[in-house]
């Protein structure tokens, strides 16, 4: 399972870009690296140590939310799925997401691209690849609990907010949710 994609680039310049699997060429826009982008699940444990480096260097290192390390109970759980976000040639972003019962309900969690890479529209990827596959697998609902300020990035992927906002790990977040297709 995977999804790829070509991000927006000036429409003289994509002729430039490459993609091992079919891209979706979106409308020209200002500078932007061309940089082929692709998401799946991790394949094996290299990917998966990908997927948790980018947690660390966001989450961790950058925004000092957990002293060394950000995995928890949810990580080792068989039911628990780890993607990675490819920009290019190597891992970007990341995110992990779960099911919280039987009846379909879903949660997202540790979106994360590197500070250095956002620039490609892959945590739009990532939120979308994570919805899709939730839903591919049966689930119904997906919620998440989001920084306040990346509300807007999330309304703006059709997510709604789903309660009052809480303080988490000292940050306030807004709960959200999604509804999901199979
Ligand atoms: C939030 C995050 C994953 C977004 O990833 P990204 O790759 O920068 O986002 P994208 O490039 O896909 O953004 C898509 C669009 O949303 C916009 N956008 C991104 N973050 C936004 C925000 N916080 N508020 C409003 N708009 C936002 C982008 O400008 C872009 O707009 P455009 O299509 O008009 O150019 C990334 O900023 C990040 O890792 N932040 C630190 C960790 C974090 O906050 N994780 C989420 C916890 S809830």
């Amino acid at each position: 399972m995977g999804l790829s994609v070509i991000p927006r680039v000036p429409t003289s310049d994509v002729s430039g870009a490459s993609s091992g699997r079919a891209g979706i060429r979106n409308r020209p826009t200002g500078p932007r690296r061309i940089l082929p982008l692709a998401v799946s699940l991790a394949r094996d444990a290299a990917e998966l140590e990908d997927h948790f480096a980018i947690r660390r260097d966001v989450f961790v290192a950058a925004q000092g939310l957990f002293e060394d390390d950000d995995r928890d109970e949810r990580d080792p759980q068989p039911a628990t799925l780890h993607a990675v976000g490819r920009a290019g040639d190597h891992v970007a972003g990341a995110v992990r997401l779960y099911p919280l019962d039987d009846r379909g309900l879903w949660k997202g969690d540790r979106l994360a691209v590197l500070s250095g890479d956002r620039v490609n529209r892959l945590g739009a990827m990532l939120v979308r690849f994570a919805v899709a596959t939730a839903g591919e697998r049966g689930g119904e609902r997906m919620i998440a609990q989001i920084q306040f300020g990346n509300v807007p990035f999330f309304v703006r992927l059709g997510w709604e907010r789903d309660g009052d906002p809480t303080m988490l790990l000292g940050l306030v977040h807004q709960p959200m949710a999604i509804g999901l297709e199979g």
